[in-house]
């Protein structure tokens, strides 16, 4: 009898056309109320020595049945447009939703600076993030030996006078050494500072650089300039502040604040009108040229605009805060 069942079962699943025939072949010998299956359970009826081999027999049957099913199966479903008439690929049927990556909230920021900015004719410039000691002091009128050095805690790189960029004011005299005026650009870049982090300080941070310069460019252009962005960027309603405050590359220099939905006001850059000394060391005439320079924190702009209150989150890679944006 189990010998018959076994022929029987090979022959119509080595037939079988489609996945819903081998679906019901499988019901019909191996599922609960399937032919093996009653057989199985009703060999307790048996004498024991024959209870022993035709359970023997009767388990090794349906171990061949399950996988010759299995390997059917799997050509079919492999099988694609092959599979008969009830099988076809159902195109209208939704497809699998497959999860779509994003772009990193400082990326979105610095695209959408980099637009606004570009909107009113600057363009992007680029410099190394490893520098020399004349970039990023000495050209920007901070000799050796200058206290003003102390305002940037610096990296300094075995080869001295080698370092990693304090800010991207170096960028500044890179550009202007091989470009002549009018110009007008941002730089936005990596920078690294060799102190303590807090919630709003790291050692790795971006910021992005501004120059222009032209034959009549006032503190008013540069307040217009400002607003206009952080209009642009944060909304109508902004309300930023400006301070005196000392950088030895301009004069006179500010600081300029930006007052967060918490109620508190946040540091976002420095500037100034570029210093006569900054021109002499790339060539232009001081008494012709006139030009304000800003620079100002990438992740604290993405801060301020997001309400987000702890400058690591940034770059932790935690998905439940990148999932956000
Ligand atoms: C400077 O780095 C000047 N180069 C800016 C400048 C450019 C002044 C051109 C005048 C003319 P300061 O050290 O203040 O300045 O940094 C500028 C901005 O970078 C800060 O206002 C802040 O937004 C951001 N910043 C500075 N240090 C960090 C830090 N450790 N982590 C995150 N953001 C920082």
């Amino acid at each position: 009898m189990l010998n018959k069942l076994k022929q029987d079962a090979f022959k119509k699943i080595e037939e079988a056309k489609t996945l819903k025939e081998m679906e019901a072949f499988y019901r019909q010998y191996l599922g609960r109320k399937g032919e093996l299956s009653r057989f199985l359970r009703s060999l307790g009826d048996f004498p024991e020595k024959e209870r022993k081999e035709k359970g023997k027999l009767a388990n090794q049957i349906k171990e061949e049945l399950s996988k010759l099913i299995e390997k059917k199966k799997k050509e079919f479903q492999t099988s694609g447009f092959k599979v008969q008439s009830e099988d076809k690929l159902d195109i209208t049927a939704p497809g699998l939703k497959l999860p779509q990556g994003h772009l990193h909230p400082m990326t979105l920021v610095q695209r959408k600076v980099e637009e606004i900015f570009q909107g009113m004719g600057f363009l992007v410039a680029d410099g190394p993030e490893i520098e020399t000691e004349y970039y990023n002091f000495n050209a920007l009128n901070i000799p050796q030996n200058h206290p003003a050095r102390d305002l940037w805690d610096t990296f300094w790189l075995k080869d001295a006078p080698l370092l990693l960029r304090t800010h991207t004011s170096p960028v500044q005299v890179r550009y202007m050494e091989k470009h002549s005026p009018a110009l007008r650009i941002i730089v936005p870049g990596r920078c690294f500072r060799h102190e303590a982090t807090d919630t709003t300080h790291e050692a790795v941070f971006h910021q992005v650089e501004g120059l222009m310069v032209d034959k009549d460019v006032s503190v008013g252009n540069f307040k217009a300039v400002i607003e206009g962005f952080l209009k642009q960027f944060f909304g109508p309603d902004t309300k930023m502040r400006l301070r005196p405050s000392y950088f030895p590359f301009v004069e006179p220099g500010f600081e300029i604040d930006i007052k967060r939905k918490q109620g508190d006001w946040l540091e976002l850059m420095g500037a100034g009108m570029v210093h006569p000394n900054v021109f002499k060391s790339v060539g232009y005439k001081a008494n012709r040229w006139q030009g304000f320079a800003f620079g100002f924190g990438l992740e604290r702009l993405t801060m301020i605009k997001y309400g987000i209150d702890n400058i690591r989150l940034f770059f932790d890679n935690d998905l439940r805060f990148l999932k956000q944006f």
